[in-house]
């Protein structure tokens, strides 16, 4: 479908939409083109039929060491305000349908951010999470100090925040941050497996699960259960409800068509 990219590669397998971080020179320092690719790779996944999830990772040494720090150097307030490039980020929430990252190496600063904007995360062994940004005078901007503290709470995410340290993978596991760490030489196994595990689900279910677990994060429980009904209802003018329910009764396995 779309080939044409300079910073990432994607590939579609099994249903699976992959899109692979591709500078590893600069251990895929994510500069402004790179979001942009990032973010049409993954809104035509969205909308294509034949892929029901999509796999972030990085090729080379780490998923990512940060955002592209030459890219900012020499940017005034005024300059990053009018560039807006966090509306480009922000459009990765909007993604419907699961998104898993794969992360390994480092995953540090907007590369954290990145992998943080993904609905599940696996980590190789050895992974480090963090936020280097105090070190250099700034801090994050694309979701960092929000994303880890509704993960962790304040008072953990603060640690990692002020200290710029980097977090180990078993920190990450320990507090939520990641859903499991994998052997290095089988990350990309491991996560495919997972994947075409959701591939196999009825995806106007999962797609309504994503949007009603991402309500919980921001909204009181009574709009979020209020939420999650309306989204339950309208399950049941889906096909793939009336196939799941008759193949329950009939004993055999259902056919889901994504309608
Ligand atoms: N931007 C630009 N280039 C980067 C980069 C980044 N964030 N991270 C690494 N690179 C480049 C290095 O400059 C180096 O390039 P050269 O070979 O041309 O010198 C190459 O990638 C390899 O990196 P190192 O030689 O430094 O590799 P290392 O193994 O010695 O160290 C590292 C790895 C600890 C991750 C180190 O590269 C590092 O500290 N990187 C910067 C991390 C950082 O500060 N990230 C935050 C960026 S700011 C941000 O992300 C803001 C935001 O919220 C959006």
């Amino acid at each position: 479908m779309m080939n044409d990219f300079s910073f990432i590669a994607v590939s579609v397998e099994n249903q699976i939409g992959w899109i692979e971080l591709n500078r590893p020179k600069v251990l895929n320092a994510i500069n402004r083109p790179m979001v942009s690719e990032i973010v049409s790779a993954m809104e035509a996944f969205d909308r294509d039929d034949e892929v029901r999830v999509i796999v972030l990772s990085g090729r080379g040494r780490a998923f990512a060491a940060g955002a592209d720090i030459n890219e900012m150097a020499d940017a005034g307030t005024v300059d990053m305000e009018l560039i807006n490039q966090f509306a480009e980020w922000d459009k990765i929430s909007l993604i419907k349908k699961p998104v898993i990252g794969a992360v390994h190496g480092f995953a540090l600063g907007g590369g954290f951010e990145l992998a943080l904007s993904c609905d599940m995360l696996f980590a190789a062994e050895g992974t480090e999470f963090g936020f280097p940004e105090v070190n250099i005078g700034v801090m994050p901007g694309a979701g960092g100090t929000q994303r880890l503290t509704k993960l962790m709470g304040k008072t953990k995410a603060l640690e990692w925040l002020w200290t710029g340290e980097r977090m180990p993978a078993k920190e990450a596991l320990h507090y939520g941050v990641i859903n499991r760490i994998i052997a290095p030489e089988l990350l990309m196994e491991e996560t495919m497996k997972f994947a075409r595990k959701l591939a196999a689900k009825p995806p106007l279910s999962l797609r309504l699960i994503k949007e009603a677990a991402n309500k919980a994060v921001d909204y009181p429980l009574h709009e979020g259960m209020q939420f999650e009904r309306k989204n339950f209802y309208l399950l049941f003018s889906s096909e793939d409800q009336k196939e799941g329910m008759k193949a329950f009764i009939e004993k055999r396995n259902p056919k889901f068509k994504g309608k």
